[in-house]
């Protein structure tokens, strides 16, 4: 079931503050680039609005409940599909947010997880919890490089 979730949380699981990310992170940007490149990408309708445009070389998702909802550059989705879609053997990438990480969770078999060196303030959207059946399986420390704000671990995460 090739469902990944990738996000980047602060050492209190902060990963939003007013509908954008609390840090800038350039290098943090290029892992997830590598990662998602080639992949659909699903997201909740406020991380799309987050995005000053669509990601380029993945099919932009987008999960809403207004069944009239439409933009330019992204395919409306639902929850059943995404599922369908891995169930099949395509991987697909879950790009958030809160809301959405929380759903997809349970039938997640990889999560790409930073945690960002850092504790932002007045965050107001929290990564999900994740329980004991994950395992990490790799995790390095990367110090803060030009354009990064703070140091940063990057994990992986897989359960069977
Ligand atoms: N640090 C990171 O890695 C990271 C990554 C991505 C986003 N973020 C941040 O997270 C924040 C946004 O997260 P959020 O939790 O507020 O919103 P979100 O998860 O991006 O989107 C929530 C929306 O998804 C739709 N939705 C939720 N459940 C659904 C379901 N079962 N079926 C269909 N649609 C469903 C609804 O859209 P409608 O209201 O249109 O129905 C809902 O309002 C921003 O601050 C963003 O910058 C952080």
């Amino acid at each position: 079931m090739p469902l990944h979730l990738i996000w980047a949380e602060d050492q209190a699981g902060g990963i939003g503050q007013d509908g954008d990310l609390p840090w800038r992170q350039r290098t943090d940007l290029q892992r997830f680039k590598a990662l998602t490149l080639g992949h659909a990408v699903v997201m909740g309708r406020r991380t799309w609005e987050s995005l000053p445009f669509p990601l380029p070389g993945r099919a932009n998702l987008v999960l809403t409940r207004d069944p009239s909802w439409s933009d330019e550059g992204a395919e409306r989705t639902t929850v059943e599909e995404v599922k369908a879609r891995s169930v099949a053997g395509e991987t697909l990438f879950i790009i958030g947010g809160g809301e959405i990480y929380a759903l997809m969770l349970p039938d997640a078999s990889e999560v790409f997880r930073t945690v960002v060196h850092t504790t932002a303030e007045g965050a107001d959207t929290h990564a999900p919890a994740m329980d004991a059946t994950w395992s990490l399986a790799s995790s390095e420390t990367v110090p803060a490089q030009e354009g990064d704000q703070h140091d940063q671990t990057f994990e992986h995460w897989t359960r069977s």
